[in-house]
């Protein structure tokens, strides 16, 4: 496989509205990311992404966007933008721009003008339809609950919204959708900047008549196309957020003869702890077991063929380290960098998501009145209808809410965090005066130095990178183990997941050295060993 400058990369996701504010607003900006830069220098990564920074009118946080090619005003402007594209390249970092081609917000110019009249010439840039016997088109239900469909009265006509009303789905069936999607890549790329991230680009090819919205027939013909006319023969990185995607399918979009995409993002691992088939929020215990399958498929089915992304966090999803882990006090350090662990050794490109690096948690909710998050508040009026308990929606808020890893980012322990002097947009997690970043980078055994160490060994062993991925004892109830071996050496990779105390014995290999542990004095007797409540060590072995 040609070796590119993403393969050896760690990311750092950014979600502006709650990174630094710069002005007084209570609204994280670019100048604000432009302060913090030395902050990620420090941390030693390669890449921003940054979650959407154009004009939009914040129905879903800047996810629905009025103009690709403007900057929001809550954000800055466009020379605040293009100063951070080159303020990061003085510092090694490329920014990765969010791509949102799968909807606009309502407020484009396209949708207003196509909403216009049937003949209007932008009426086929998004996907409209009669109802049927006075109602919905069919039964395809918005992702923000609800129906998908919204009757619009000028024309009396509905339009497709995957998303929220206020973000109709773009008709990628119109070849000058495309041809105006591809000239604003090229507007971006000619910035200078490290690629995209896309969300959901996997519903692209849909066939709404047909109830089919992921993997749609003409999916991969529209990324190939994408490809030609873009980005192809730039040196970029470029990652699409797939939901359902299976390892076949992430081969079609990632192996480079291919000419698509150089990852995509897989949620298998994240839907672990939901229901196959029920709404995310209706939530199940974690199978530890199925957990270390899944990572494990994965790690073989992309090696050689494809790239793996590796992601516990994004803004999407709640703070892992309270999730599957333990934030009390005692041990939300270990469990942290267990997390940690248990990714950075994998082979593909890890992704950081803003917080991650110092052990953020959730912040649990008490009332609606404290939710920003448009998903999060569908669902409560929803579900109150249905009948459900303010209680229950409240607890499935708390547990998997967008919210959670929304919070502005404490950056020390002055009032909000020193985020803003005005009043945040979203509060802070009340334990922003003991977690923030000035505490966790004076701590010797800080998140954040961990984090920084995992990245710089990345930098030093092309093993982490380039290593065969081997799983050992698949059914431990308890312990993740495996191997990566590459030019003769070999390390092991040792996780144990709970709290609990556990063993494990490996009597016929020697450990050469600990390459790096959660805890300082961890022992390096393989042939029996204790582990400590999520105790992880990587080894490298005689
Ligand atoms: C996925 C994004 O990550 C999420 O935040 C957004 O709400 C939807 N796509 C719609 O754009």
């Amino acid at each position: 496989m040609q070796k590119k400058w993403w393969h050896s990369s760690v990311i750092y996701q950014i979600y502006p509205r709650s990174f630094q504010d710069s002005d007084g607003d209570g609204i994280g900006d670019i100048q604000g990311i432009i302060q913090r830069l030395s902050h990620l220098a420090e941390l030693g990564i390669d890449a921003i992404w940054l979650s959407p920074v154009y004009r939009s009118p914040n129905d879903d946080n800047g996810y629905d966007i009025s103009d690709y090619q403007a900057i929001s005003p809550d954000f800055g402007t466009m020379d605040d933008m293009d100063m951070l594209i080159q303020k990061a390249k003085e510092l090694g970092i490329r920014i990765l721009m969010d791509l949102v081609v799968n909807h606009t917000s309502d407020e484009h110019a396209w949708f207003i003008e196509s909403r216009k009249s049937k003949d209007n010439e932008y009426r086929d840039y998004y996907i409209w339809r009669d109802g049927k016997n006075n109602e919905a088109p069919n039964e395809l239900t918005s992702i923000f609950s609800g129906s998908a469909w919204e009757l619009d009265e000028q024309t009396n006509q509905y339009y497709l919204h995957l998303y929220s009303k206020k973000q109709p789905d773009l008709n990628w069936e119109n070849p000058k959708v495309r041809n105006e999607i591809w000239q604003m890549m090229n507007f971006w790329l000619d910035k200078g900047i490290g690629g995209f991230r896309m969300d959901v680009i996997d519903l692209i090819g849909k066939v709404p008549d047909e109830l089919i919205t992921g993997n749609g027939p003409m999916l991969h013909t529209y990324l190939k196309e994408m490809h030609q006319k873009t980005f192809g023969k730039r040196d970029v990185l470029t990652v699409g957020e797939t939901w359902g995607v299976t390892t076949d399918d992430a081969k079609l979009f990632s192996s480079p003869e291919r000419d698509e995409l150089s990852m995509v993002f897989q949620f298998e691992h994240i839907g672990l702890d939901e229901q196959p088939g029920k709404p995310k929020w209706d939530t199940k215990p974690l199978n530890f077991i199925a957990l270390k399958q899944v990572f494990t498929k994965w790690q073989l089915a992309l090696d050689g063929d494809g790239w793996n992304s590796l992601f516990w966090n994004n803004h999407d999803i709640p703070r892992i380290v309270s999730n599957w882990g333990d934030d009390s006090p005692q041990y939300r350090k270990v469990a942290a960098k267990m997390f940690a662990t248990f990714l950075h050794f994998l082979k593909g490109t890890p992704y950081i998501y803003q917080g991650e690096e110092i052990g953020l948690t959730n912040t649990p909710i008490a009332s609606i009145e404290e939710v920003n998050d448009i998903e999060s508040i569908n669902m409560y009026n929803e579900r109150l209808q249905q009948g459900y308990s303010k209680k229950e929606i409240l607890q499935a808020i708390n547990k998997k809410g967008r919210d959670n890893a929304r919070r502005p980012i404490p950056w020390d322990g002055s009032l909000n965090g020193g985020f803003t002097t005005g009043t945040p947009w979203l509060a802070l997690n009340p334990n922003y005066k003991e977690l923030n970043v000035k505490n966790d980078q004076e701590d010797d055994e800080s998140v954040f130095n961990y984090y920084k160490t995992l990245i710089r060994l990345r930098k030093e062993h092309e093993l982490i990178v380039w290593g065969e991925y081997k799983e050992l004892l698949p059914n431990d109830p308890q312990l993740f183990v495996y191997e990566r071996s590459y030019k003769g050496e070999t390390w092991l990779v040792i996780i144990n997941f709970y709290q609990e105390p556990t063993f494990y014995k490996d009597e016929d290999r020697k450990v050469d050295t600990i390459i790096i542990s959660n805890y300082e004095d961890s022992s390096e007797k393989i042939d029996d060993l204790t582990l400590r409540a999520f105790e992880s060590i990587v080894f490298k072995l005689k």
